[in-house]
């Protein structure tokens, strides 16, 4: 049997978020603790493709559905591996093998007597693409898309979720783990006190024919839940695969507790009708919120995790996002905590201690693991310290408390920084007749550092390869049969390199959600080449294809008041923006409104006697005239000039 984990398949009808990220990071983390652990391992993830919310979004951008959600999706695939995330498997649900399951079941359940033909009048809310109950709605509205449910009568198919609710409950109550954390399963608990209704699972084509048609009925659809909770059997080949028989019986699924309805009551329902086990686990996690705000497309607040581990690297997202959210509780993201995290938690402690005790190694001990003398109260302390973080650590990251688990690995870190100062092997090292203490000393260093350094394969993977090859130890690790105390082997080479975390001095200047970027190689050549630029006068390529200069038209223009200049302009290119043109000598408002113009759309806004102004107008001048540049055939405004 293998480990099976899998996060939500996201939408793609907008991009990788660090809400995503997040989940995506716990499954992770989780496969590869688990791997630590010496067992075997499949990890899931994937893009949920159909349903309106999808076509909606591919109109929007004014492509063709399946452009748009191969390249979202792609951009959901590309996200991961910057942030040292290795999926086994991505499943799309527009994959062909995908849809033929998702019909086989349709149709088994359907045979089973299990969905029926009905009509159904209900609140539509099209954010959710559901129909909500009243009691979901706060003041009339879907609590989530603040807009009121559109009242809709059709027919359609019903999948008899009712029939299974007592059997759910008792399932629940049997298996106090089945949902987790606790407040979660109470709360699926109370909402199965009221009578659970059955389950709408298709659309008729006439609304909606991006989806999965129903094998005994064409006209119709299936709707998003029944496609996309089948993700979880479809990616590992259900009925007959291999990885089917080897997963199933030991998968556990990575969530927010915005979909805890569907994966807690539908799905269940949906796989006892279909005479499987359910799931084992649901690991139910909160919100990151930007100023108490959920972070989401829709509210425009989104971190987008590529950026941040551009800037920061995979690891310190990674540790910041594990240590910063209590696994089920909601939590307040800014680049302020990821850079107080980075600068005292990795390169403070973490770093601090990696670096001092291999430069003493390298001074004291030749780079060389030491042969330790006898042990006193103090290393013994250590030995036994080192040994409660693993046995804390290992139960809190099975309970999915990786932040607790984190503290447990820090405790140590921090004590063993302490016993660097009580121990002062620079002082040691000035006596020969210490030299036996000094060595002991050092082992119980490098000791506590290859201990921690297995702590952490799961939680920051580049990091601890750094230090497994620094510190010369296996690089196949396992938590059981290295994690026991006194494994150094005396003679070993270590390597010391570069620090593991060079500090981050540049704090951000405002409350943006934008991760302020550490120079790049792109960016110091750059700059190599625009200092180059300025001392010859001539521009690179890559400098001129900095500007972004467009077609835009001018739909509106009036003078500054106050200013003999200025003509503040409304032009089209293709959204509207204000640009105060320095222009008012040479023409008169009139003049120039319904013109196409070239200007720069990507200069930095600036006030023009107090009004913002978003780019600049493009003109020649002769003299004392002036003519604004314009293309010589009608475009689109907002097309690029190039
Ligand atoms: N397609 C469905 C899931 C189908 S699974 C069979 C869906 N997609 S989604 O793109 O909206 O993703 C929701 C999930 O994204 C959440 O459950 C969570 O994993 C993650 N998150 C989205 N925003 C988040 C936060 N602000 N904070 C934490 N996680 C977030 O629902």
């Amino acid at each position: 049997m293998s480990y099976y984990i899998t996060t939500p398949i996201f939408y793609v009808n907008a991009q990788p978020h660090l809400g995503h990220a997040y989940t995506t990071v716990v499954a992770d983390t989780i496969s590869r603790f688990k791997r630590l652990l010496g067992e075997e391992v499949r990890f899931q993830t994937g893009t949920d493709e159909h349903g309106d919310k999808i076509v909606q979004a591919a109109t929007d951008a004014e492509v063709s559905v399946k452009e748009y959600v191969d390249n979202i999706s792609s951009m959901f695939r590309a996200a991961w591996p910057p942030l040292a995330i290795a999926p086994d498997h991505f499943i799309r649900t527009t994959d062909p093998e995908h849809m033929a399951t998702v019909q086989a079941i349709l149709q088994k359940v359907y045979d089973k007597g299990d969905i029926y033909f009905a009509d159904y009048t209900g609140l539509y809310c099209k954010g959710c693409e559901q129909f909500l109950t009243e009691k979901d709605l706060v003041d009339g509205k879907c609590p989530d898309h603040l807009t009121e449910p559109d009242k809709i009568t059709e027919q359609n198919y019903f999948f008899k979720m009712s029939k299974y609710q007592d059997w759910l409950i008792d399932h629940i109550n049997n298996n106090p783990e089945f949902i987790t954390p606790e407040r979660y399963r109470n709360e699926v608990l109370s909402f199965l006190k009221e009578p659970l209704e059955d389950l709408c699972i298709s659309r008729p084509t006439s609304r909606l024919t991006w989806g999965i048609p129903l094998p005994f009925d064409e006209r119709f659809v299936t709707y998003v839940w029944f496609d996309a909770l089948i993700n979880y059997l479809t990616g590992i080949d259900y009925p007959n695969g291999p990885d089917f028989a080897r997963n199933w019986a030991a998968a556990e699924h990575v969530i927010a507790k915005d979909i805890l309805k569907p994966h807690a009551i539908y799905w269940p329902t949906m796989l006892r009708a279909l005479d499987l086990a359910p799931y084992q686990k649901l690991h139910v996690h909160g919100y990151w919120n930007i100023n108490d705000t959920k972070m989401s497309k829709s509210l425009g607040n989104v971190v987008r995790p590529t950026e941040l581990a551009e800037a920061y690297g995979a690891d310190t997202v990674r540790y910041f996002l594990l240590r910063e959210m209590s696994f089920g509780l909601d939590s307040g993201f800014s680049i302020e905590s990821l850079i107080a995290r980075r600068n005292s938690d990795l390169a403070n402690d973490l770093g601090n201690l990696f670096s001092r005790s291999l430069t003493m190694v390298k001074n004291f001990s030749n780079s060389q693991v030491p042969a330790p003398g006898p042990a006193g109260d103090q290393d013994r302390e250590l030995a036994e310290a080192c040994l409660t973080m693993l046995a804390d650590y290992d139960k809190q990251m099975t309970g999915f408390a990786f932040s607790r688990g984190l503290e447990a690995v820090w405790k140590v870190i921090s004590l063993a920084n302490k016993y660097i100062v009580t121990n002062a092997p620079w002082e040691l090292a000035k006596d020969p007749a210490q030299a036996e203490r000094l060595h002991t000393v050092l082992f119980h260093l490098l000791e506590t550092l290859r201990l921690i350094t297995l702590t952490l394969h799961p939680i920051m993977p580049e990091t601890a390869a750094k230090m497994t090859e620094a510190l010369g130890v296996t690089a196949a690790p396992n938590l059981r049969t290295d994690g026991k105390w006194g494994l150094s082997i005396p003679g070993t080479e270590i390597n010391a390199g570069a620090p593991l975390f060079p500090r981050l001095d540049k704090q951000p200047k405002n409350d943006a959600p934008q991760p302020k970027k550490a120079e790049t190689k792109k960016q110091q050549k750059n700059k190599v080449e625009a200092k180059n630029e300025a001392e010859d006068g001539l521009i690179t390529y890559d400098t001129f294809q900095k500007l972004d200069l467009r077609v835009a038209k001018i739909v509106a223009a009036e003078k500054v008041p106050k200013s003999d200049r200025l003509l503040k302009l409304s032009v089209l290119a293709p959204e509207e923006r204000i640009i105060v043109a320095g222009i008012a000598e040479h023409f008169q408002p009139e003049e120039v409104i319904g013109r196409l113009v070239i200007i720069v759309a990507n200069l930095k806004p600036v006030k023009l006697m107090g009004i913002l102004s978003h780019g600049m107008v493009m003109a020649a001048k002769e003299g004392d005239k002036l003519v604004l540049s314009t293309v010589s055939d009608g475009v689109q405004p907002g097309s690029k000039v190039s």
